[in-house]
């Protein structure tokens, strides 16, 4: 297969090559990355330089018309696989203009593009919270739940996949949509809330967690999320969306405790800070169709992923150093600031 992935410079895109490339060593593998702040090349260097690899990087945006039309025809891709996105929830409710227009107009170019070149298969990288929050009994959501998102970022990504599902209905373009819930491991950036913990406890620095720390999130490891990926690739019927999930619910706070209790460090750490506008309470996914149709089912419990995250982030320091760039601290420090 000729597979276009684009975000792969990200935290699950990176993971993604790296499962796939080892699973189905014959794939060749084009990787198109804008390299935004969240992006880093050298996750995947090894591989670029190793010209026996079948993988190449592209650097581009998944919303230049002609950049991805030549890619798609130069490389004769077959599938395409979209991660690629603006990710996390607090910049968008800092800013969410980079949200639109790369999620929903970027994603709508991308599928334009691949229409207009035929391409086979496009599997739609989306989030569980597309659906909005729940409340403490109800119901996990499942592929029929209505689409209520509340943050920029989650309006972002209903806009792209209903958009998805536009293109499937009026042109029978070849799309299927997954969501997933919270994903976790190796090569995740240090604003989401696993690795800066770790950043800070390590650090011996204060925990800022949002609220009273009671939301919960239904925790998954990354390689979990990527076995969903490539089953619906492999899989997936066009036009059908998939729930992954880890079947993992934990409160901010109980997560926070255990890491805490990995780490060898005091709970005293833990700061209750201002809490984010629009918190969603509750994620929690049914999985069930993808059990079903997919064969997919959540491997890693959350005590084997935290313990081989806390592993790579320890032996991974200087990536951790590398990714925080200029920008970054600049954001952190004026969204941080604000929630004392
Ligand atoms: P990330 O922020 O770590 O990576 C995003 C990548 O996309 C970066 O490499 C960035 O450079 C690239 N990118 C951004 N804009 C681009 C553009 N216009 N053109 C090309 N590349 C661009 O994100 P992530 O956490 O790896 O998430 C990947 C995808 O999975 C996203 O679509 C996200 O919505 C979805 N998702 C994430 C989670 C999670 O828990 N992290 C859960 C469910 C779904
Ligand atoms: O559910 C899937 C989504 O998970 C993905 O679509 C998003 O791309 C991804 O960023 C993630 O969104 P969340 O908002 O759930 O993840 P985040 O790591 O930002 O926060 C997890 C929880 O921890 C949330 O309830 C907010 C809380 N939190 C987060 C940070 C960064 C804190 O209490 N303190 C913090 O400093």
């Amino acid at each position: 297969m000729r597979l276009l992935v684009t975000g792969g410079c990200g935290f699950i895109g990176t993971n993604f090559i790296l499962l796939m490339k080892e699973r189905h060593p014959d794939w060749k593998i084009f990787n198109l990355d804008k390299l935004t702040y969240a992006g880093n090349r050298k996750n995947l260097l090894k591989l670029e330089q190793d010209e026996n690899s079948g993988y190449t990087f592209l650097h581009g945006d998944i919303g230049d018309r002609e950049f991805v039309t030549a890619v798609l025809h130069d490389h004769k891709i077959d599938a395409i696989v979209n991660f690629a996105a603006e990710s996390h929830v607090d910049r968008s409710i800092n800013d969410p203009a980079p949200f639109l227009s790369t999620n929903i107009m970027g994603t709508q170019n991308l599928m334009e593009c691949a229409r207009q070149a035929g391409t086979e298969k496009f599997v739609h990288v989306s989030t569980d919270e597309v659906y909005g929050s729940l409340g403490p009994d109800e119901p996990a959501f499942s592929e029929k739940n209505p689409l209520q998102p509340n943050s920029p970022y989650s309006a972002s990504k209903a806009g792209a996949d209903l958009m998805a599902r536009a293109y499937f209905e009026t042109y029978g373009f070849p799309v299927s949509i997954t969501r997933c819930s919270n994903n976790y491991g190796p090569y995740q950036f240090p604003e989401k809330l696993i690795p800066l913990m770790f950043l800070k406890a390590t650090a011996g620095e204060k925990l800022p967690v949002y609220g009273d720390g009671s939301n919960i999130r239904d925790w998954i490891y990354v390689d979990d999320h990527c076995t969903g990926v490539e089953l619906t690739l492999l899989k997936g019927r066009p036009g059908q969306v998939y729930n992954f999930g880890g079947a993992a619910e934990k409160t901010n706070l109980e997560l926070i405790r255990e890491m805490l209790h990995l780490l060898n460090r005091d709970e005293s750490l833990i700061s209750y800070v201002k809490d984010r506008p629009g918190h969603d309470k509750r994620y929690a996914m049914d999985f069930k169709l993808a059990e079903k149709e997919l064969g997919f089912t959540p491997k890693t419990s959350f005590r084997q992923g935290i313990g081989k995250t806390i592993e790579w982030y320890t032996a991974n320091r200087e990536w951790l150093e590398d990714v925080r760039s200029g920008a970054y601290r600049e954001f952190m420090e004026n969204w941080y600031g604000e929630r004392k």
